[in-house]
């Protein structure tokens, strides 16, 4: 949620820094700015309202330096304005900061600053900062960030610069990423490694309560009491090229095209055929730990928690251990009881989730045993929990979650089938899994090449203003998931009910207008879904079955290549990703960026 990027070097900043919030745009896209150290002293700021090439058509021709912080951002405080838009600068216009998070008590450190006669040019809360910031006595740079800092209650990830010190930026995390990329005799800051991977793939990421000052040719990490830490640079295992389009129209099409690596990938390495089992690396949980476990609760938002409700169905069948799945927001402020015997998951693609790490954070502060399942390596909820496993989806663009969707619901296969096979799963149902997880990537590839027929489907169901959704038990929170992703990208209203409620209150809706999507596995319930798609039948109600064969109840049948049957929900939510995206392009939607959303919610 928002992207923060920064460089200090030799190289002319503007282009660098547009170019770095073209590839954080995903976090955010409502307004962007830039700030810059000019050469003849003084700051230089441009903003505009609206996408970053709208910024970029802004930039003067003269605008040149070689030190300077920019920012994309998604409203909290205050509406998309130019005004709005960071960098914020102080009343001098010496001090430029942009800033990602929440500053708590931003309203009464502005009551307090206004009664001292500063006038306020933004509605943000980060103004603040800039005005604390510009106001400190202190000698040093450094000094008046931590002094500052020091005032203020909330999460910040955020990069300052400073006229009188032109030499240097300096940038402090509590709850929102900041990463240092290092180069050769340059230094680049952003709020995610996908603005870095371009120049240079040595970063570090920063801690909470941690803070550097990065120059030209040198940087150094201290905690914002003051004490120096080390700081050790890692490698970005994921490659440049896997953040660009790659032909693609959009990175939602080139994401759920690479679903078919993506899935042979988090095989790779983990299937142990000797004891029909897989390994997990970095679970840290021996066998015996795993058979005490009694529970398994699954938490996380939006997709991720869509894919921890197949999660949960994957562990309670496989491992027989009762699962179930929760949405981190709401678990963390019920006052959650939490168990001893219980063994929390927490799931996150970016692994920022503020809900999440907050649930992360309740969770370990009661003493339980948190497990992340999480696609960004190093992330903060990778690193808050006590093992986990990564899904290792490669990087996601596109704001809505595919690849990463799927890869995850695969990694709790593996998860389950490793419990399972600790507990009472028998090696003939462990074999039988395994070959059918190692035959999803093809079959994978055969969903995807129907793409022209969901593509006719989409086109015409396009115009409908609603949507029904069903599934049974498996199927249920494929049918949740297919209903996100069509409302997130095509904004069409959508509702997700299990096939068994039907009759219970959903059934008012059927009629011509309202097309049912039923999930319709050849699985032991496959009699009583078709009783289901009979009852809509009979209100006159449009259906498009996903299901093993043709389904003579349904007006169109996308079949899928039949699964074993604890796996159908992975391939089960394919087509409906295609049928998604293309109803959403056939509605003229920006499907990158929907309207109101942002990838990575680091704000509560
Ligand atoms: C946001 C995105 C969703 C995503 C959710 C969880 O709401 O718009 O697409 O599913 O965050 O993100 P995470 O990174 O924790 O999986």
């Amino acid at each position: 949620m928002c992207g923060i990027v920064g460089y200090i070097g030799k190289r002319d900043v503007a282009p660098l820094l547009l170019e770095g919030l073209q590839r954080l745009e995903y976090r955010g896209y409502d307004s962007a700015g830039i700030a810059i150290a000019g050469k003849s002293g003084g700051l230089k700021t441009v903003k505009a309202k609206g996408r970053v090439r709208e910024l970029e058509a802004r930039v003067p021709k003269r605008f040149t330096g070689t030190t300077g912080i920019a920012h994309t951002r998604w409203a909290t405080h205050g509406a998309p304005s130019d005004d709005n838009a960071h960098p914020h600068l102080d009343a001098e216009g010496k001090v430029a900061v942009v800033h990602n998070g929440i500053i708590d008590n931003a309203t009464e450190l502005r009551a307090k600053l206004t009664a001292d006669g500063v006038e306020f040019r933004s509605e943000t809360d980060t103004e603040v900062l800039t005005h604390l910031i510009g106001r400190s006595q202190a000698d040093t740079l450094e000094e008046k960030v931590r002094q500052s800092l020091a005032l203020i209650e909330g999460t910040y990830g955020v990069a300052v610069l400073h006229a009188d010190f032109p030499d240097r930026i300096v940038v402090a995390r509590n709850g929102s990423p900041v990463v240092l990329g290092i180069g050769e005799k340059e230094m680049f800051v952003a709020s995610d490694v996908a603005a870095l991977v371009t120049h240079t793939r040595q970063v570090v990421t920063l801690d909470d309560g941690e803070m550097a000052t990065l120059k030209a040719d040198d940087f150094r990490t201290y905690t914002t009491d003051g004490a120096r830490t080390t700081a050790s640079p890692t490698t970005v295992e994921w490659e440049a090229e896997s953040y660009d389009m790659g032909g693609h129209d959009t990175y939602m099409h080139k994401e759920m095209a690479e679903q078919v690596e993506a899935v042979d990938r988090v095989l790779r390495g983990r299937i142990d055929d000797r004891f029909s089992t897989v390994h997990l690396g970095g679970l840290n949980l021996d066998a015996r730990e795993a058979r005490a476990v009694r529970r398994v609760k699954i938490l996380g938002c939006g997709t991720s928690y869509h894919a921890g409700l197949i999660g949960a169905g994957l562990i309670e069948e496989l491992a027989r251990i009762p699962a179930d799945g929760e949405p981190a927001s709401e678990f963390r402020y019920r006052n959650p009881v939490v168990d001893p015997d219980t063994l929390y998951v927490a799931v996150s693609q970016s692994g920022e989730t503020y809900d999440v790490l907050a649930a992360v954070q309740e969770l370990k502060r009661k003493g339980a045993r948190v497990l992340g399942m999480v696609n960004v390596v190093g992330s903060a909820i990778a690193r808050e929990t006590d093992g986990g496993v990564y899904v290792h989806a490669g990087p996601e663009v596109c704001v809505v979650s595919t690849k990463c969707f799927t890869n995850t619901v695969v990694a709790f296969a593996l998860l389950a089938l490793h419990l399972g096979r600790i507990r009472d799963l028998s090696v003939a149902d462990g074999k039988r899994l395994i070959a059918g997880l190692r035959k999803l990537p093809g079959q994978i590839a055969e969903i995807l090449e129907q793409e022209p027929e969901i593509k006719k489907l989409a086109e015409e169901y396009a115009d409908a203003r609603s949507m029904m959704f069903i599934g049974r038990v498996r199927g249920y929170p494929v049918a949740l998931e297919a209903s996100l992703k069509l409302k997130e990208i095509s904004y069409i209203h959508a509702e997700a009910y299990p096939a068994s409620e039907l009759k219970h209150g959903p059934l008012a809706l059927i009629e011509p207008a309202m097309p049912t999507i039923a999930i319709v596995p050849d699985d032991d319930l496959l009699e009583k879904n078709r009783a289901a798609l009979e009852e809509i039948k009979a209100r006159s109600g449009p259906i498009l079955a996903v299901a093993h064969r043709e389904q003579e109840k349904a007006d169109h049948t996308i079949v899928v290549p039949k699964s074993e049957q604890e796996l159908d929900p992975i391939l089960m939510g394919i087509p409906l990703q295609l049928l998604a995206y293309h109803t959403a392009l056939a509605l003229g939607r920006d499907i990158d960026k929907p309207r109101n959303l942002a990838k990575s919610v680091t704000v509560e």
